[in-house]
């Protein structure tokens, strides 16, 4: 968690510029339409709340997030929202009071994912919906994996973030049906954003954010520079389309 004890601007630099783009199919997986109340779990600065927003309003919105300054920069970027600081294991929220329940690239980093979902399922009405997605991070899918497999090759020790919960196929389902949601369901998204350069892909990495950015952190400027010739030597082209998949599972209350 402590990973994201970071500045917004520097989470949407390094990974908002994809989840922005998960964000409408999470909320069409989840059925999310206007008239319901909707809760964004493990929300960060807000790339599936601006499209909550824009189907349910900001009064109809609730969002949770365990790191404070992601939860003030959700709170100023949409004022009409109740953006609580918690994480999903413990959500200050009612039974039975929304929809939905939503957590976009969340449940890789609960500290007890099954928890976390029940929690999620606690608060969703029974009829309503619990979705949840997570990079294919076992399958080489993920938006970090070429980050990855090059930190492999310089240093095959690296804990890179594969055997996360949920990143594998079949996982997240397994996780949804151990919380006791009914009716899961697993599927893929994918995305694709441009890279018009190598360096407009790989400067946000040097900025701390997630494990990948803590794993740079961490490197002395010598390994950090390696890291970044070989990315380089492994960046595809310029400009450069990157394509991403997620598993994402949907489950009724
Ligand atoms: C990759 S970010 C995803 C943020 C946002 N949902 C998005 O799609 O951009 C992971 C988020 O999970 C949050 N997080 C970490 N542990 C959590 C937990 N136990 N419960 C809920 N959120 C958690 C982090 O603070 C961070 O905001």
């Amino acid at each position: 968690m402590s990973t994201f004890h970071v500045a917004a601007d520097a989470y949407d630099r390094f990974m908002g510029r994809y989840s922005t783009l998960l964000a409408p199919q999470m909320a069409d997986l989840a059925g999310v339409a206007a008239g319901q109340r909707v809760v964004d779990v493990g929300c960060g600065p807000g790339a599936l709340i601006a499209e909550l927003v824009a189907r349910v309003g900001e009064e109809s919105v609730n969002a949770a997030d365990p790191s404070p300054p992601f939860v003030q920069a959700a709170r100023q970027r949409f004022p009409g929202v109740v953006v609580e600081e918690a994480p999903a294991e413990a959500l200050p929220f009612a039974d039975d009071a929304f929809d939905a329940a939503l957590a976009q690239l969340v449940v890789h980093f609960m500290a007890d994912p099954v928890a976390g979902l029940r929690e999620m399922a606690r608060v969703t009405r029974p009829g309503g919906v619990v979705a949840a997605c997570v990079w294919d991070l076992a399958g080489g899918r993920a938006p970090l994996s070429l980050f990855w497999s090059v930190a492999r090759e310089l240093d095959p020790n690296v804990s890179d973030e594969s055997g996360r919960p949920g990143g594998r196929e079949g996982h997240l389902g397994e996780l949804f049906t151990a919380a006791g949601l009914r009716d899961v369901t697993e599927t893929e998204l994918t995305i694709e954003r441009r890279h018009d350069t190598f360096d407009e892909w790989w400067e946000p990495y040097t900025a701390g954010v997630g494990p990948a950015g803590s794993y740079c952190a961490g490197l002395g400027p010598e390994r950090l520079v390696e890291l970044r010739e070989q990315s380089r030597k492994r960046f595809p082209s310029e400009p450069f389309t990157l394509t991403a998949v997620a598993w994402a599972a949907r489950g009724v209350v």
